[in-house]
């Protein structure tokens, strides 16, 4: 599926109707794994996605410090949204420091990860797959498979 989003209020309904999709598994946390390059959209979409489930604090791309951790209101299915940009990282080993493996044993953590393909060999199998590319009259695409 291919979703051509315009703006920020088309990106806002997007991600809305994205995070209703997701369901907490019986025993791992939710991987949700956003591919595309630079400037694509991934992080808009993280911030979109916060938004929608509840977080008041400002999101901001966590590039530098590679994951930031949000506590989600209560009644989200989810208790935590964990977002983590490995565009700087070169292997999967490089995520244990940011105790990876813990994260995503807790069902009750939403995991969406930027540049998945950086620490492929690490990552267990996604419950969804995107990816964003950046058009040239500005608007941006988001394919789901
Ligand atoms: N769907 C969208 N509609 C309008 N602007 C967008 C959309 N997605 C991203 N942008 C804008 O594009 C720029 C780059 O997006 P960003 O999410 O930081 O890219 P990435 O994280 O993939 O590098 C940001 O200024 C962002 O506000
Ligand atoms: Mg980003």
């Amino acid at each position: 599926m291919e979703k051509k989003i315009e703006d920020l209020e088309a990106l806002t309904e997007e991600a809305k109707r994205f995070v209703e999709t997701l369901a907490p598994a019986a025993n791992a946390a939710t991987l949700v794994a956003l591919s595309g390059e630079l400037g694509a959209g991934k992080t808009a979409f993280t911030k979109a996605v916060a938004r929608a489930l509840g977080v008041e604090e400002t999101v901001t791309s966590p590039t530098f410090v590679l994951e930031k951790i949000y506590l989600l209101p209560a009644k989200k299915p989810f208790k935590r949204l964990v977002h983590i940009d490995a565009y700087r990282l070169t292997s999967g080993a490089e995520l244990a420091p940011l105790g990876f493996d813990e994260l995503m044993k807790d069902p009750s953590n939403l995991v969406l990860l930027e540049w998945p393909e950086h620490v492929a060999d690490a990552l267990p199998a996604p419950a969804a797959r995107l990816s964003f590319t950046a058009l040239p009259d500005g608007s941006h695409k988001i394919s789901y498979g």
